[in-house]
């Protein structure tokens, strides 16, 4: 998480994590952490704030479904994953005051850069190692459909 490192990975079959679904709204979120990149690449504060909004929307709206779809397929590790999605939860209003706090232009961009790269980071180590472990079981227990 301390990485100030400005770079978005496309979202790929290789982290999938088992349902159609979810691997939609974590490409969302992707896809949307590349949009961010760009803005930042030419310096346009105006679009950050906005822009963020929307993936920190957009994030907490994949959070809850997953959460919604390991219950309906009984995860066994669900209170500890909520656990995990509740901190980053707490990030995301920490990131909002950040970007809030009526930051000159050039601090704003430092501010998008740094928490760009923090959250880049969370969302592959959670998918990578968290969102891993489930896994197997969303395959085999979860239904096919959103919730
Ligand atoms: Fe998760």
């Amino acid at each position: 998480m301390l990485s100030t490192d400005l770079t978005s990975l496309p979202w790929s079959s290789e982290i999938s994590v088992g349902h159609p679904a979810l691997d939609g709204l974590n490409k969302d979120v992707f896809d949307l952490l590349a949009v961010i990149e760009s803005t930042v690449h030419r310096d346009d504060a105006e679009s950050i704030v906005g822009q963020f909004s929307q993936l920190f929307s957009t994030l907490s709206h994949a959070l809850d479904v997953e959460e919604k779809l390991l219950g309906a397929c009984d995860y066994p590790e669900l209170e500890c994953h909520i656990t995990i999605h509740d901190q980053v939860r707490s990030y995301v209003h920490a990131w909002k005051r950040s970007l809030g706090a009526g930051h000159n232009h050039a601090h704003l961009i430092r501010t998008a850069r740094r928490i760009h790269a923090e959250v880049t980071s969370w969302l592959i180590q959670h998918i990578q190692g968290v969102d891993a472990l489930y896994r197997p079981y969303m395959v085999t227990h979860s239904p096919l459909t959103a919730i």
